[in-house]
Order: structure tokens, then C-alpha cells, then sequence
């Protein structure tokens, strides 16, 4: 059987139509721009020099015979990937405007009244308007032709933006094919990406769980989501979209602003679902409180409510202003701000030594909820700089006693915006950041980034397990849910063991048993005191008080037979709880499913830790990188990590890590392909299991591919495989075949 595509390319360049290539510069900017980010990002070339020189010189030799078909994104003369500076910039093809601003209801009626002049001639004009959220977070331009994603940009300086398609292809709200029919042949759909509140407070509790970095907002997380060199991150973010408005089009998606959104819709877009149509700025002004009183229960931010004529044809007749459309406004909500002063300043100590200073507070309500922390981030941040060195808040730095201005940023976290100095009462010092951990007194210190050549933000406490902050982090890492996850044994009681003596490190978890007089006792004095505390608060005495020991027993049963029942953790689960910094759960698993066996991680991770260069001496494995590496080095190269880890082994038997084969595996003599983000495993995993179950592994689709693997992002081996009639199954379904 013939195979078109490897027929086209090994056409001559003399022998090729236009459109063929054009096929042809598709296929080489593709398998170039692989090429160059397995060498240049992951440092793990998968075709030879030859080859790809070879795909160069094919390509520079279509280009020359067709110059009229060059790329944007031509291969030629690019030198390596991307550069890690920047991104390739975008020019878009109708600039990206922003919006005048409206605070008051009376820039409203003006606004509405400025309309109605402009358009005094036309008598009868019925001039109306749409009003829906203005979400806070980028905008985003995404070109589709032929209701195909092709290409998306930031909004940059409104005429150029840089080209993120591959993370915005991750986004499960931005369709890579357009729905239903009647799009335009080209058209640009612009609209918000967003991070909800739940994402970012998962994301924030994913970092902390692995002593990462500190997120300050969800706006600010969505931007650095959406510039990550892999799109596998950006696609862990989880972001969202609101489709709102367009660019260029090669046709009007519909005659008004309102029935172009519920296009969008159709065409399978998010579009917000508090658009309205008005007539007059009563009823505008009205629509913007009905948004105002749900904005807390979102779960998002948005800081006003947009306005927009709704004819297009009017929008185009009242035209714009030197970046801003005269027919469009934004009705911004005002910041929920309070004062209130510092109290003092706390340091807390994170399960890998972070010392996080947090302000206490006199409470305040902002915006309906009562602030009595915040967090101070780091020491810079005190002194007013942020992490480029940049001021914030003026330069103004925070000391106790100061008059502090508090925003709710985006409703959930709030911060210091201004530190009013007139109010500084004189006595009042610069807040020095201590240099020894506040709870073991062991140096604390800003470790240096051996890449940047940076000081880490915030100061880490040296004391490791010895310090009783760490120890005790480190047991309710280890007993949490995508640890250990040990049912009854949840970050109270391992407080309460803890502070009793009852546990120390992670084995002592595992001959709790042996203790159990006293960890009877513990949780009967604890439940003494609870109760003592609810009756010195109600005032009522107790009745009928069932004795504390037979509460106890049949608790207590329970908690041990969870804890025998965790004897024999999923290697990956193990990793994870170990608690090493910068492995969490996806990394820990890369771990188990490269190593097999805690010997085997154990064994390389000892060898890294002693050899002179540990970056040459760990195995390449996709999606690890050298601040992984370096963390392995620093635990396994800790004796007293060796001590808490062999009494851990005496106790449990974390399983070797299997790939279940199904007994009708259709895996085995296929021939598979992967593309797009994979988000469970990375490429080389992905390989190397396909290849344990017998099948083979190619590069690209053709006629012979049997089963194309297609994560978020997928592109033009996609599309091959559908032209081919190859099987297309999601990495889900690849899991369920492999059995796994
Ligand atoms: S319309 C020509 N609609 O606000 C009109 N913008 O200040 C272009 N934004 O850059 C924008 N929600 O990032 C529009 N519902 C909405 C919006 C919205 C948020 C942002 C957008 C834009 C900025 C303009």
C-alpha cells in the first residue's frame, strides 16, 4: 500500500505542487520544531545530526522554490528553539484594544449620553448595549481558519503579542476545532484566560506540599501559567476561558455584539453567562449591581462590568480613539480596601524550612470578610522590594506598629498595599528578618540559586528533622492524601502525638501501636479539654458523660488497623511522602515508573549524591531537571536521612512499581505515535512503556501508525491520522489499554 505522506517526502522539491508544499513545510516546521526542543529543551535529541540537517535543507529548499509560502513560524534561521528570552512575537491582525475606564454611575449616563449625540441624526435609532463581567485575567487572541486553532497570542503591546499557542492549546475551554457551522473562513475570537479560586488555592497548596515557590494571586499565576516553556505545566494550571470579543475576521460573526457571543457558544467557546442586553444606563447601572452582589461567590475574579454597543454597525460608525473604542466601556468596581494596624510579625516554619513571616493583625473587614494575617511573603517584601528587586508599595517597608492599607486582591487573598508613614509611631524600627529558625534555633539562610546565581527569597531553616517545625510538617505530609493517606491519622492527632512524644519521624507511625496507653491518654486528655473549652462557652455543664475510655477503644482500633493497612504503599505514593523537596506527585511517579523499586531509587539516588558531577551521573528522564536532581542529592546525601529511612523500610514494603499487561493486550505489534501534551507521563516514559508491552514507537504518522496517543495540543499528527483513518485515543484510553 502506498503511504502518502512519506511519498510526499521523498518527492522531489521540483516535482511538488502548492499545495503539496505547503503540506511539506508543515510536516518539516513540525518535526524541526520537535527536534529542536528535544535537543535544546529536554537534552535528548531524537534524530540524528544527519537527519535533521537533512530536514533543513529541505525545508530551506521548498522555500526557496515557493517563496511566496514561507512560514511565519519558518524553521529557517531560527537557531535552536524559542529562545528561552521570549517567545516568537505575533502581530495581530486588528489591534488589541483596551477600554476607558467609568468609576461612577454619572461616567455611565455620560457615556450613554455621548452615544446618543453621536448618533442624534438617525432618528429612530433604537442604541442599545451589552453588559457582562470584566474578567481579571489576560487576554487572548486565537486565530482560527477554516474553524481550525491555529495560532494564539498574549495581547503584548496591543499590535504585537508572543505566540503561546502551544500553552493555549492546552486549555480545555479553547476548542481546537470549531463546533456547529457558519464561522467566518478566518476570524481571531478574543477573550479572558483565567485561574478560578479553586485552582489557584490548589495549585498554592500543591506548591507548598513540595516546599515550591509562594503564588501571590490568581491573575498574576494565570500570566506565569501562560509563559511556561512547557506546555505540560500550563496544562497542570488548569486555566479557563471567556470568549468576549474578536479581531480580525473575514467575515462579521453575526450583525450584533450580543448574538456574536452566543455564536461563540455554539462554535463551543465559555462565554459568560451574565452577558445582558440594555437599552438605557438605568438599566445598565442596575446589571452592574445584580454582577457586583454575586462577584464573592464567582470563583473568579472580575473588577468591573463591560458595556459595549450591541450593533456592530454602529460600533463601526462611532469608531475608536487612539487605543480605546469610543462605543465600549469598562464600569470598574472599587477596590475593597481597610486600614488596620500591624500587631506583630510571626515567622512561620514550612515542612521543607521555609520561614514564611506572616503580619498579625487588628482584625478588619474587607469586603465582608474579617483579615487578621497576612502573609509578608519574605524579607525583600518587607523591606518593599519585590523579587526582581523592583519597589512595591512605593518602597515603603512594614514595620510593626505601622497603619497598613489591606486589599483583598481578587476577593481571596489579602495583602499590604500601602503603609500610611504620617501614622508611623516614631518608635517603630525596621523589621529585621531573623537569620536562625524561630523553633529550633538552627542558622536559617537564603540558599543560592546555582543556576540564577540568585538568593532564594526566603530564608530556609538548616535544622531539618531536628527541627521539631519540620519534623512535625513532615509527618502530616507524610500521612496526607496523595501520600500515604492514612484514614484517622489527619494533622491534629499527629500534632497532638507528636508534641507528646509519640511519634518523631515516620516509622515511629508504624509501632504507634505499641504505645497505645498512652496515645489513649493523649486523645482522652485532648477530648478533656475540648469539652471544658465548649462548656466554659455555653455555660452549661455536661450530662451523662459516656466514660472516655470506652469512646476510645473502638477509635482507636480503627486507627491501627489504617495504619496496617498502609504497610505496603504504591512505590510512587512512598516517593511522594518522603517528603523530598521539589517532588510532588507527578514527579515522584516519573520516579517509581523510571526506577521500579525504592532499592533502585535509593541506589541511584546514593550513587548521584556521591558523584562529582550528579547532574551527568542521574539517568535523563523526561520532565526531571536539575532542581529535582539537586534535591535528590541533598537527601540522599544526608546521613540522617539514611537512618530515617532504614527504620522506615523495617516497617513498610512500598510495592515495586508493575505495568499490569491486560491479558488482550492490542498493544503489542503495534505501532504507536504520541503527541500533544502529555499530562501523566512524559514522552520518554510514554516510549519506554509502549515498548515493554511490544510495541514500537514512531515519530510520525503514516499509513503504518496503527494507534495515535493524542494529548492536549495535538497538531498536524492529528490531522494526518485522520486523513490516514488511524485510531486516535486520549492518554486516559491508553492507560485503560495498557492495563495500568
Ligand atoms: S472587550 C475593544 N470584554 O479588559 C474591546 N474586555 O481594558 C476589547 N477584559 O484587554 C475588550 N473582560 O483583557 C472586553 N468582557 C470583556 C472583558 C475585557 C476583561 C479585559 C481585556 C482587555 C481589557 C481592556
Amino acid at each position: 500500500m502506498s503511504d502518502p505522506m512519506s511519498d510526499l517526502s521523498s518527492k522531489d522539491v521540483a516535482d511538488l505542487s502548492e499545495d503539496e508544499a505547503r503540506a511539506e513545510l508543515e510536516r518539516l516546521a513540525a518535526a524541526i520544531a520537535a527536534a529542536d526542543i528535544a535537543y535544546h529543551q529536554n537534552d535528548a535529541p531524537e534524530i540524528t545530526d544527519a537527519e535533521y540537517d537533512a530536514l533543513k535543507r529541505r525545508n530551506d529548499a521548498i522555500e526557496e522554490a515557493f517563496p511566496e509560502l514561507v512560514r511565519t513560524d519558518t524553521p529557517t534561521g531560527k537557531v535552536g528553539a524559542a529562545p528561552a528570552e521570549g517567545f516568537a512575537k505575533v502581530r495581530h491582525g486588528v489591534p488589541m484594544l483596551s477600554l476607558a475606564k467609568a468609576y461612577t454611575d454619572e461616567d455611565v449616563t455620560d457615556f450613554i449620553e455621548r452615544g446618543h449625540r453621536f448618533f442624534q441624526r438617525d432618528e429612530g435609532l433604537a442604541l442599545a448595549f451589552t453588559a457582562e463581567p470584566k474578567i481579571d485575567g489576560l487576554s487572548a487572541s486565537l486565530r482560527y481558519e477554516n474553524g481550525v486553532f491555529v495560532q494564539g497570542a498574549t495581547r503584548g503591546d496591543g499590535t504585537v503579542g508572543e505566540d503561546i499557542t502551544a500553552n493555549l492549546r492546552t486549555i480545555k475551554d479553547i476548542p481546537e476545532r470549531l463546533a456547529g457551522s457558519g464561522w467566518p473562513e478566518v476570524i481571531e475570537i478574543r477573550g479572558e484566560v483565567y485561574m478560578t479560586y479553586a485552582e489557584f488555592q490548589a495549585l498554592k497548596e500543591r506548591s507548598a506540599a513540595i516546599g515550591g515557590q509562594d503564588y501571590v494571586n490568581p491573575r498574576n499565576t494565570a500570566a506565569g501559567s501562560l509563559r511556561q516553556k512547557d506546555p505540560s505545566i500550563t496544562a497542570s494550571r488548569n486555566l479557563k476561558f471567556f470568549a468576549y470579543a474578536w479581531g480580525f475576521t473575514s467575515a462579521d460573526p453575526a450583525p450584533t455584539q450580543f448574538e456574536a457571543v452566543q455564536k461563540f457558544a455554539e462554535w463551543g467557546f465559555k462565554i459568560s453567562p451574565l452577558m445582558v442586553r440594555a437599552t438605557s444606563a438605568e438599566e445598565l447601572i442596575a446589571h452592574y449591581k445584580t454582577i457586583e452582589a454575586q462577584r464573592s461567590s464567582l470563583g473568579y475574579d472580575i473588577d468591573g462590568v463591560v458595556y459595549k454597543v450591541d450593533q456592530l454597525e454602529l460600533q463601526r460608525r462611532w469608531g475608536f480613539v487612539t487605543g480605546e473604542p469610543r462605543w465600549a466601556i469598562a464600569h470598574k468596581f472599587p477596590a475593597e480596601r481597610a486600614t488596620t494596624v500591624v500587631r506583630g510579625i510571626d515567622i512561620q516554619v514550612g515542612r521543607t524550612g521555609t520561614l514564611a513571616p506572616v503580619a498579625r493583625l487588628d482584625p478588619v473587614s474587607v469586603g465582608g470578610v474579617t483579615v487578621v494575617n497576612v502573609t509578608l511573603h519574605n524579607e525583600d517584601y518587607i523591606k518593599g522590594f519585590d523579587s526582581k528587586g523592583d519597589p512595591i508599595r512605593d518602597g515603603k517597608d512594614i514595620r510593626i506598629g505601622d497603619t497598613v492599607v489591606i486589599q483583598r486582591a481578587g476577593d481571596v487573598i489579602p495583602q499590604i498595599v500601602d503603609v500610611l508613614i504620617e501614622k508611623r509611631p516614631p518608635e517603630a524600627l525596621p523589621y529585621e528578618m531573623r537569620d536562625t529558625c524561630p523553633v529550633c534555633g538552627s542558622p536559617a539562610v537564603r540558599e543560592v540559586n546555582e543556576k540564577t546565581g540568585k538568593a532564594d527569597s526566603r530564608r530556609r531553616c538548616t535544622g531539618e528533622l531536628s527541627c521539631p517545625a519540620q519534623a512535625v510538617e513532615s509527618l502530616k505530609h507524610f500521612v496526607s492524601r496523595g501520600a500515604l493517606d492514612i484514614e484517622g491519622l489527619g494533622a491534629e492527632n499527629i500534632e497532638l502525638f507528636f508534641s507528646k512524644g509519640l511519634l518523631g519521624t515516620a516509622a515511629d507511625i508504624f509501632t504507634l501501636r505499641d504505645r497505645r496507653p498512652a496515645v489513649q491518654q493523649a486523645l482522652a486528655e485532648r477530648r478533656e479539654e475540648q469539652a471544658r473549652a465548649r462548656e466554659a462557652a455555653s455555660g452549661k455543664t455536661r450530662k451523662n458523660v459516656r466514660s472516655v475510655e470506652d469512646r476510645n477503644y473502638e477509635g482507636l482500633d480503627k486507627l491501627f488497623a489504617a495504619i496496617d493497612a498502609r504497610r505496603e504503599p504504591e512505590l510512587d505514593r512512598f516517593i511522594f511522602a518522603l517528603g523530598i523537596r521539589h517532588i510532588g506527585e507527578t514527579t515522584a511517579a516519573a520516579l517509581a515508573r523510571n526506577f521500579g523499586t525504592i532499592e533502585e531509587v535509593i541506589r541511584v539516588g546514593k550513587e548521584t549524591a556521591a558523584a562529582a558531577d550528579p547532574m551527568a551521573a542521574f539517568p535523563s528522564i523526561d520532565g526531571i531537571g536539575g532542581t529535582v536532581v539537586e534535591a535528590l542529592v541533598d537527601f540522599f546525601g544526608n546521613e540522617r536521612n539514611d537512618a530515617v529511612l532504614d527504620a522506615l523500610l523495617l516497617q513498610v514494603k512500598p510495592q515495586p512499581y508493575v505495568v499490569t499487561i491486560s491479558a488482550d493486550s492490542q498493544i503489542a505489534g503495534k505501532t504507536v505515535v504520541f503527541t500533544g501534551s502529555l499530562e501523566k507521563m512524559t514522552r520518554s516514559e510514554a516510549k519506554a512503556m509502549a515498548e515493554r508491552l511490544g510495541a514500537k514507537v514512531a515519530g510520525s504518522v503514516s499509513a503504518k501508525t496503527d494507534i495515535l496517543v493524542a494529548g492536549p495540543g495535538a497538531g498536524s499528527k492529528l490531522k494526518s491520522a485522520a486523513a490516514l483513518g488511524v485510531e486516535v485515543i486520549s492518554e486516559d484510553e491508553w492507560f485503560e489499554r495498557v492495563g495500568k
